[in-house]
């Protein structure tokens, strides 16, 4: 049962999910640095953890072990505002001292069929992943997998050609490369995915459910997402 693996925890606000997430990836973090060494983060894209990201700088950590790695990019110059490692570079990697051979951004300049083969040799020397952070479209896709796409059982990264959601081209790391984590925490916040929201959890066959249940996930919605239906509050 996808209820049964995924765990739904609800916040007042935004603010609050940015908090939480902020602190639990900070737990695994030091967890995994004390157990292994390392921490191998995969950061989400689009606008949901910006908030999060800037929630982390300040806060104690040992920045030098941690890897950092992309669920997703859109294939537009890596100047180019919109790309997700812009933005994550912006809201934290210009802030905490990361080194930057750490940093593992998708060639997605490159071209989608280019930089998936790229990436995919890149991430065959990282697995497990110690935490994966997600987020979920209006439609209930995450990273760049969308509703109707094939997604191939075998690769750890795929190409995308005709995302519904701009850009068209995309790389996006597939449910198998999302699932090798010993984490993984998606965020939902904002009134625009409460239909997506509430569609999830009444079983609905979305890829957010998919990757989740794989990935036995902890979802932090806030209280505006969870107005299409009930979630546990937290706190
Ligand atoms: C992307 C993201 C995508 C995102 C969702 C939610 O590149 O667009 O990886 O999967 O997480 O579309 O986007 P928002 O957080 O901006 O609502």
């Amino acid at each position: 049962m996808t209820e049964d693996r995924v765990r739904f925890q609800q916040y007042d606000s935004s603010a609050e999910v940015a908090a939480a997430a902020a602190g639990l990836i900070l737990t695994a973090a030091a967890q995994a640095i004390n157990e292994r060494g390392r921490f191998n983060l995969v950061l989400a894209g689009g606008r949901t953890p910006i908030a999060t990201y800037a929630s982390l700088v300040g806060m104690p950590a040992d920045w030098g072990r941690w890897h950092c790695f992309f669920g997703d990019e859109r294939c537009l110059s890596r100047d180019d505002p919109e790309r997700n490692s812009l933005a994550a570079a912006r809201a934290l990697f210009d802030w905490v001292p990361i080194p930057a051979s750490h940093l593992h951004p998708i060639a997605a300049e490159r071209g989608s069929a280019v930089a998936a083969t790229a990436y995919q040799t890149t991430l065959a020397t990282h697995l497990p992943f110690d935490l994966v952070l997600l987020g979920m479209g209006e439609d209930g896709h995450t990273a760049s997998l969308f509703p109707g796409q094939v997604v191939p059982d075998g690769p750890l990264v795929m190409p995308v050609t005709q995302a519904p959601k701009p850009p068209p081209e995309r790389v996006s790391m597939t449910p198998k490369a999302l699932a090798a984590t010993r984490t993984m925490l998606i965020l939902v916040t904002g009134r625009d995915k409460a239909l997506a929201l509430a569609a999830w959890r009444a079983g609905h066959d979305l890829p957010v459910a998919r990757v989740a249940s794989l990935g036995s996930a902890l979802v932090l919605v806030d209280r505006d997402a969870a107005s299409g239906g009930g979630c546990p509050r937290s706190g």
